[in-house]
């Protein structure tokens, strides 16, 4: 019999990356930055890599008028017959990416919509079809990578089908966990629909063996949570969403590996959103988008007062009600805030009531807008990132890249990517607070105040921020390193 390393030894690793969403065809959330970072790193890292991205061919996705040509059409069995998969194909530069269509995906005009239902027959739909595309394109994949609820029932087909479908049987999977608390609820008409049956591990809680989620978890060779300290976090009791037995049970299958930041996005040399380009041997040039930033908010012009930002979705995993209770607390009220982000309407209105509170210093965009986005990063002093919990998070290593000091709570990749002020001064990034505690998090901001009056310990703390590695590199080397060791 072959053995799994002959079949692989002998060619280079061929792997499908699947993901509900991907930079730049989609993006709603941090997984569209990983799924349009990690599968280019990874080629970049080692060029012979045979890695392949799918996503669903989303209606925005058509209206964009992507240049996409059908490769494959096949069908996946179900209660109500045949359902028919088309896969076209393009280009990410030299990533072929396969865009899957079908009806369950055209039924929904969203990428992820309120109905669960519709949702979970999108996904589920989408996530067979993914296993079975390699099949019909005659590409024997090595690795199956999945990301997230939206794709985890495919890892469990493929460990229920691997006796009856030989060209299943090599093949192993990795799932990429970025928010534990998503499983897919409301999945269990879609499971039925496409003849999937419920989990079978007794150490799964009953309700889990419906879940997507849970299903691949169950299933999948490697779980890669986007942090080390989350990795360990979901086998808690606090972070676990009730997993957490289940959990300690795939304990030697957890690891965790740190999503990078796209520098060719996100580089304050050349960002061309900015008003002044700055680098950390220059960071006086960096004054000017702080005070560009003023003016564009009518806000008093003073570059030492403190500018504080907010960036991200109006969520309450990130913590508004804490920034919101800080602020009431804070003593020091020579400071200036901006929010941007848009998300649930209460936490619209909260920040609006607030920025009426506080005329002179608060100011609220509570809309999408990229270019702001590098304006804030550029100018502002300070990003508040008080997250209940962070898988990993994206903002404080883009915060950190352009000298504006995250403070934030030590939760998930928080910890894993700033260093705290308070424990290590002189390799300090940035301010890290325990509890989530609106008391604790305004007190963190009056120090974090006191240290920016003093210029020269706050220029450190930004120098060593921007002189991070937070490369995707890193990231795709662990990756290949975990795809390596699961064949
Ligand atoms: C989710 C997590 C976030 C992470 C992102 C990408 O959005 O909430 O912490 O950065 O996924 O992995």
């Amino acid at each position: 019999m072959k053995s799994k390393k002959s079949v692989c030894s002998n060619r280079p690793l061929n792997v499908l990356f699947i993901a509900a969403e991907a930079d730049p065809f989609i993006k709603v959330g941090g997984l569209g930055d990983v799924a349009g970072s990690l599968p280019i790193a990874l080629k970049k890292f080692v060029p012979s890599l045979d890695i392949r991205l799918a996503i669903p061919f989303y209606e925005v996705i058509h209206r964009s008028n992507v240049q996409a040509d059908l490769v494959t059409s096949f069908s996946i069995p179900s209660t109500i017959g045949d359902v028919q998969a088309d896969i076209f194909e393009t280009r990410l530069g030299d990533l072929p990416v396969y865009l899957i269509d079908g009806k369950p995906i055209a039924a929904n005009k969203e990428v992820y919509g309120t109905d669960f239902e519709m949702d979970a027959e999108k996904f589920v739909f989408f996530s067979l079809a993914c296993l079975y595309l390699p099949m019909h394109l005659h590409w024997q994949i090595d690795i199956l990578h999945a990301n997230d609820w939206h794709t985890a029932i495919s890892i469990y087909e493929l460990v229920a089908r691997k006796k009856e479908i030989p060209e299943l049987s090599y093949v192993r999977s990795l799932l990429t966990i970025h928010n534990l608390p998503f499983m897919g609820a409301g999945s269990q008409n879609a499971l039925k629909k496409f003849l999937i049956t419920p989990a079978k591990n007794p150490r799964m809680p009953p309700w889990s063996r419906t879940l997507p989620l849970p299903m691949g978890m169950n299933a999948a060779d490697k779980i890669v949570a986007v942090s080390p300290t989350y990795a360990n976090e979901i086998l808690t009791s606090d972070f676990g969403c009730d997993l957490q037995s289940f959990l300690q049970t795939k304990k030697k299958k957890i690891t965790g590996v740190i999503n990078g930041i796209d520098f060719n996005v996100w580089n304050p040399i050349k960002d061309q959103f900015i008003q002044s380009n700055f680098s950390t041997g220059q960071l006086s040039a960096r004054a000017e988008n702080k005070l560009a930033l003023q003016k564009e908010f009518s806000l008093s012009i003073d570059p030492n007062k403190p500018l504080l930002t907010f960036i991200g979705r109006l969520d309450k995993q990130k913590g508004i009600d804490l920034v919101i209770e800080a602020l009431q607390d804070l003593q020091n009220k020579n400071w200036q805030l901006i929010f941007l982000g848009k998300g649930l309407s209460e936490l619209e209105a909260q920040i609006q009531a607030l920025q009426c509170q506080f005329p002179d210093q608060i100011r609220a965009a509570l809309r999408f807008d990229l270019a702001l986005s590098h304006r804030l990063y550029a100018g502002a002093d300070m990003l508040l990132m008080p997250s209940r919990y962070e898988p990993c998070g994206l903002a404080q290593m883009i915060a950190m890249h352009y000298g504006c000091v995250p403070l934030a709570r030590a939760t998930g990749g928080l910890v894993d990517t700033i260093v705290d002020y308070s424990s290590e001064p002189k390799l300090a990034t940035g301010f890290l607070f325990q509890n989530t505690s609106g008391l604790q998090f305004s007190q963190t901001i009056e120090s974090a105040i006191k240290i920016f009056q003093q210029t020269e310990i706050w220029q450190k703390i930004q120098q060593n921020g921007m002189s991070q590695d937070f490369s995707w590199q890193n990231s795709a080397a662990k990756y290949y390193s975990l795809y390596n060791s699961i064949l």
